[in-house]
């Protein structure tokens, strides 16, 4: 059967009977083995709860618009550290189970990892713009078993197919961080290719996983960048193309961003302090934003439960956008969104060399501890990837 492009298809299946939803409890999955092998976390804590099995279970497919991915290689994220000790719980558990069916700790085996590259191995009813043996990557989101797996199951509009110039070890090192900076650049911040050539942005945090992407995305489109890091990332955030580097770790980083012009946008992958300052230093009544990455929200709702810590988030966010409008300029919180078309013009930039994976270390499956050990030092330079099967060179 000839496959469809992802318009088509989701033209198709909209114009299907119920319009496309999923149905719940219909499986479509084919019989197959029952375990898979993957790290597991039981509890939340230290390094010393990750777990490696081979008696993981496998996932099903429960809608028909999923896909089973089989995992080449993993990406790891501040959010897998941030998990694995407990942040989210709470917000991630209601996402997983709104009606609160399973006890409490329902969510464990808990399987981390955030970003996958590898391929189809089998595809729900309704999918029509994959089939097995497509090589694809994608984002797993926080509220669905990670990619520490020989399998995971995604919907198929998170999905994408792989950029062709990438190993499936750079390719991990791509989605999650791509769909955080392109759910603030494009759908937050309002950028896209026809009218950023004018724009002066500041990523503060330039040197990290999505810092690094940020700067080369906003690069593509023909903007002017300003990064923040320590001086010994100038190379790497140069060598990507930021315009100007502000060495943050020799002090008053706010006094030298003062003695430049003003900025358009802010992403802000820091936070603390940086939130003092840095809305100052934009270009007022002109429509500019500051976007901070790091927000209270999961915090609110792990302290305070879900319906008091939303409130509470509302509160605060609603308080400080009110405050800098006053002052001329937004303030936004950025989160990251999965979006399978997203990843789709993000493989046409990689594929036309606009945008390169920065991979800081490669870690073999059994040296997933290690790689949490890597994340948890800081002074990321990039990415922390897994190559899940073999040598993880495809
Ligand atoms: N809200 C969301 O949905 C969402 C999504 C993705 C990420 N995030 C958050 O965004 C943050 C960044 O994510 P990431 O993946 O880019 O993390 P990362 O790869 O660990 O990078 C963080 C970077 O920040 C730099 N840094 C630390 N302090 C700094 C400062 N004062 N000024 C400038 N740079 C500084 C570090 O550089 P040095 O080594 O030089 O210190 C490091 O390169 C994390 O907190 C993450 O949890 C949020």
């Amino acid at each position: 059967m000839a496959r469809l492009s992802r318009g088509a298809a989701w033209a198709r299946l909209l114009a299907a009977p119920g319009g496309g939803r999923g149905v719940r409890g219909l499986s479509a999955s084919a019989p197959r083995a029952t375990v898979m092998a993957a790290w597991v976390i039981d509890s939340y804590g230290p390094n010393e709860v990750l777990r490696f099995t081979e008696n993981a279970p496998f996932p099903a497919i429960r809608y028909p618009n999923e896909v089973i991915v089989k995992v080449l290689s993993a990406g790891l994220n501040p959010i897998d550290l941030s998990m694995r000790g407990g942040y989210g719980a709470a917000t991630l558990r209601m996402r997983r189970d709104p009606l609160n069916v399973n006890r409490s700790g329902g969510e464990f085996p808990l399987i981390l990892g955030r970003d996958v590259s590898g391929v189809v191995m089998e595809c729900g009813l309704s999918v029509t713009c994959f089939r097995p043996g497509d090589k694809v990557w994608a984002a797993v989101p926080p509220w669905k078993q990670g990619s520490l797996a020989e399998f995971v199951v995604l919907s198929g509009n998170e999905v994408s197919l792989k950029p062709g110039s990438l190993s499936h070890p750079e390719a991990a090192a791509v989605p999650y961080v791509a769909s955080t900076a392109w759910s603030t650049l494009v759908n937050s911040a309002g950028l896209n290719k026809d009218n950023c050539s004018k724009k002066r942005v500041l990523i503060i945090g330039a040197s990290g996983g999505v810092g690094t992407f940020a700067i080369q995305m906003v690069k593509a489109w023909g903007g002017h960048v300003t990064a923040v890091c320590s001086q010994n990332a100038e190379g790497l955030v140069r060598g990507l193309g930021a315009d100007h580097v502000v060495d943050y770790a020799t002090g008053a980083v706010d006094i030298k961003l003062k003695t430049l012009d003003k900025f358009d946008l802010i992403l802000d992958s820091v936070g603390g302090d940086t939130e003092r300052w840095a809305p100052g230093l934009l270009k007022p009544w002109a429509g500019a934003r500051y976007i901070t990455l790091v927000t209270p929200f999961l915090r609110n709702t792990d302290a305070l439960g879900v319906a008091d810590g939303m409130m509470q988030s509302a509160l605060t966010i609603a308080t400080k956008a009110l405050k800098h409008f006053s002052k001329g300029v937004h303030y936004r919180w950025g989160f990251f969104a999965p979006s399978g078309p997203a990843l789709d013009e993000v493989r046409e930039m990689v594929d036309a060399g606009q945008i390169r994976p920065v991979v800081e270390q490669q870690f073999s499956f059994s040296q997933v501890p290690q790689a949490f050990l890597k994340l948890e030092k800081g002074h990321a330079r990039g990415k922390v990837v897994v190559s899940v099967d073999g040598d993880g060179i495809q």
